[in-house]
């Protein structure tokens, strides 16, 4: 160990042996941390080429259990957003995807800090099941195209325990080590064509457009490389996605914009129906975007995708009823809207200090362990570039209690600025590529 290290740290590219000997003991616990952590440093220091990022994928996908989708029809796909503000996508996309003819097992993650988590979003349909078991995964994307689950366990223990010492030495932001994190949850889940919604501003990872690229290309490289079919749309994260921000209001948009003939906010679902279009091309169920995209509204519009998601809750245990009746999801006692005390045109508002006026009312946890409020949060009403009079809400705060919501509205007063002059609005989606 003490050798590659000296190897890494001097600035030569370690083979794919000796990375897959690191990941290897260092799962098993066979190297101790402070070996893998000067390990990870010299890596973050040095970089990693393509040859070495692929292996550290390979590697950690293979350090534990994997999905074999191998007794499922092609197309099969799967989506990975690296995390944003109010994104709700996967309850719209998969049950889209999977009504559209894909087979998609979508494993998903809890919310920590102020980014929120789709598996804490479907928890609030009553009874939901999100911890099936591969063979309930494997059921049920058989039978009716797509399931909306946890990450297993046993998926990628390496990337676990690397994950959290990259936490507590300052290594996490590094393109090749966040690149081969995301892929080898991504490769170990088997689908053969992979949707990357790479996120880009300031509620999210990557807060310029080169480093979201960057990240984008590193993603889709390790993916090629391995043999799977790659697809990647950059999107604005400057501001939240859509109008909700939380988990009950959030799971309440996402039905909204899956039910024929119910308001939808735009940039939203224009981006549900771009990376819809994205997969239905890469996976070939299309041959064009524009077929792509055409086949998306018509599945939205046929009530097809509504359908699905119904299928999908029903095989996860919840309560139906909440798809039709979304007074059934939970809802906070306190409602206050923040108004608007001039008129202009919104500049900005801050994806960030949103999504952290809602998780200091309930919506996010600080640790792992913490329990969320399902029903508070924050819906918004307004976009860059839109105008505001006087007196128009611009945020509704939903909260547990009276002084919660005036915390919040104190917060949320700086989360946006207004101007005398017109704002262009900003497009949802910043750049496609594959
Ligand atoms: N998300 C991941 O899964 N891994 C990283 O390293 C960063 C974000």
């Amino acid at each position: 160990m003490k050798q590659i290290i000296a190897r890494k740290r001097d600035g030569y590219a370690l083979t794919s042996e000796e990375i897959m000997q690191v990941v290897s003991l260092y799962t098993q616990g066979k190297v101790p941390d402070y070996q893998a952590a000067a390990w990870l440093m010299a890596c973050f220091l040095k970089g990693l080429n393509e040859e070495e990022t692929l292996a550290l994928t390979e590697a950690m996908a293979a350090s534990g259990e994997q999905l074999d989708l191998s007794s499922i029809p092609e197309p099969t796909v799967d989506k990975h957003s690296t995390g944003g503000v109010g994104d709700k996508i996967s309850l719209v996309l998969v049950p889209l995807l999977a009504a559209g003819g894909a087979h998609i097992a979508k494993m998903s993650g809890r919310g920590l800090g102020f980014t929120g988590g789709t598996v804490d979003k479907l928890e609030s349909i009553p009874n939901f099941r999100t911890d099936l078991s591969k063979a309930e995964i494997l059921a049920q994307v058989k039978a009716i195209g797509g399931c909306l689950v946890g990450q297993s366990e046993g998926l990628v223990p390496a990337d676990k325990k690397l994950y959290a010492l990259r936490d507590a030495t300052a290594t996490v932001e590094s393109v090749p080590l966040i690149a081969s994190s995301i892929m080898s949850k991504k490769l170990a889940c088997g689908a053969k064509t992979i949707l990357l919604d790479v996120k880009c501003g300031s509620g999210s990872f990557m807060s310029t457009q080169e480093q979201a690229q960057a990240l984008a290309q590193a993603l889709i490289e390790i993916g090629r490389r391995a043999g799977r079919n790659m697809t990647a749309v950059i999107s604005d994260m400057n501001q939240p996605l859509g109008r909700t921000v939380g988990n009950a209001i959030e799971a309440r948009e996402a039905i909204e914009t899956l039910t024929p003939g119910l308001p939808k906010d735009s940039r939203f679902l224009e981006l549900c129906l771009a990376l819809a279009a994205q997969t239905f091309t890469a996976c070939r169920l299309t041959t064009t975007l524009e077929e792509g995209e055409q086949k998306a509204k018509e599945l939205l519009k046929s009530g097809s995708a509504l359908e699905k998601f119904r299928q999908m809750v029903e095989a996860q245990g919840g309560d139906t009823r909440v798809v039709d009746d979304l007074s059934r999801l939970p809802s906070a006692p306190v409602q206050q809207a923040v108004l608007v005390h001039q008129a202009g045109w919104i500049t900005r508002i801050d994806s960030r200090a949103v999504a952290e006026a809602a998780a200091d009312l309930g919506a996010g946890r600080q640790t792992k362990e913490d329990a969320i409020d399902p029903a508070v949060g924050i819906e918004v009403f307004k976009h860059k570039g839109d105008t505001a009079q006087p007196g128009e809400p611009l945020f509704m705060i939903h909260a547990r209690t009276e002084s919660a919501a005036q915390q919040a509205e104190a917060r949320l007063r700086t989360a946006f600025e207004l101007s005398e002059q017109p704002v262009a609005a900003d497009p949802v989606i910043i750049t496609r590529s594959g």
